[in-house]
């Protein structure tokens, strides 16, 4: 059996899990830093980074207690080591080499989107290749052809927000808060998703790309009109969002009818909303629906940990001197998309 101990700090959560090669989560520990981020309504890196070098030592130290192993039981350390935040990607990279280091095992340097990709074969070891993905989190909304791990085809990004990003603005511009997502998800199950008319932006036009730039500037002159409801703009915009994201995912699941199944992951993926729709969207191609469970969809250390062990099975291991990249796009071949200030 092997045993991989993987560890996340990218954003704004501090985690550290412990994974078997055959997908049993033996541990798996976080700490979210939401309240020390709430006050500034988003997450400001340099209190995220001391945060994460208070926390992650003992989410360590539990996830092993929790598991009743020791370091020397590992077979790998798995760390996130980008795209991110580069002051919290470098506490849990450089932790992991210490580690590495100090137990004499090898390093899996991972990327924190193929932690994302490959999360739905953790939580369904069924899952075959090559699915089509569709990753929404708070900084990337892309459709991917996963061919295999490490072999990923980039088919449409978006050209300015990503969904998560279009959340949390959305959140904010209403009131609800931080963290966006539920928030604007909670107030949109009280509100009627026909109430306000906001635009599809890109839909129906020859670009496979997302686009919620516009939608955004809709929202707040939605808000601004003072004719409607906070729930009625909350479930537009969520409606809104769904109606782009349907229609850009069948479009792709029309063009590449071999892929194995349709799979939903990243942060965005936890809305019931925008799970249930994507299902429909499966059932009415014929094909199989993946989702992780909600826990699964948003920054954990068990998709990490996942990810190492993936790669650690396939012989991929790195050196103790990888340096953390707060770009690392999963398609390196992608063609940059129209716009400026296109996110990897
Ligand atoms: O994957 P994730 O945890 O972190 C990143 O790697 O970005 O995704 C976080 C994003 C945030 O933008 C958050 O607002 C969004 O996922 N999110 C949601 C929901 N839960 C989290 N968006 C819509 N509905 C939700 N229930
Ligand atoms: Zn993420």
């Amino acid at each position: 059996m092997t045993i991989i101990l993987g560890l996340e700090s990218s954003c704004d959560e501090t985690a550290a899990a412990l994974v078997t090669h055959d997908g049993r989560i033996l541990a798996h520990r976080l700490a979210t830093q939401e309240e020390a981020h709430r006050p500034y309504g988003g997450v400001v890196p340099e209190i995220a980074a001391r945060a994460h070098v208070e926390m992650l030592t003992p989410l360590v130290e539990a996830a092993f207690a929790d598991a009743g192993l020791q370091l020397a039981d590992v077979d790998a350390i798995a760390a996130t080591a980008g795209p991110g935040l580069i002051g919290g990607v470098m506490v849990g990279l450089v932790t992991g080499k210490a580690l590495a280091h100090a137990a004499g095992k090898p390093l899996v340097a991972v990327n924190h989107l193929e932690g994302h990709a490959l999360s739905p074969r953790l939580s369904d070891p069924t899952l075959q290749f090559p699915y089509m993905l569709l990753l929404v989190s708070g900084g990337h909304c892309q459709l991917l052809l996963v061919k295999g791990v490490g072999n990923y085809a980039r088919l449409a990004t978006t050209i300015d927000d990503a969904a998560g990003e279009a959340f949390d603005k959305t959140a904010k511009l209403l009131g609800l808060g931080y963290p966006g997502g539920p928030a604007v998800e909670e107030a949109a199950s009280r509100g009627n998703p026909k109430a306000v008319p906001l635009p599809r932006p890109l839909l129906g036009t020859s670009e496979p790309h997302f686009s919620f730039a516009g939608l955004k500037s809709a929202v707040m002159r939605a808000a601004q009109s003072g004719q409607h409801t906070v729930e009625d703009i909350a479930a537009s915009f969520q409606q809104a969002v769904i109606d782009c994201l349907v229609d850009r995912a069948r479009r792709q699941l029309v063009a590449y009818p071999d892929v194995t199944a349709f799979v939903v992951a990243g942060g965005v993926a936890a809305n019931q909303a925008i799970r249930g729709a994507l299902e429909t969207l499966a059932a009415s191609q014929g094909l199989r629906f993946v989702a992780p469970p909600l826990w699964l969809c948003t920054d954990n250390a068990a998709m990490i940990a996942w990810a190492g062990a993936e790669r650690f099975s396939l012989g991929l291991t790195d050196a103790l001197d990888f340096a953390a990249r707060p770009r690392w796009p999963l398609d390196p071949d992608a063609q940059a998309a129209r716009g400026a200030g296109v996110k990897a």
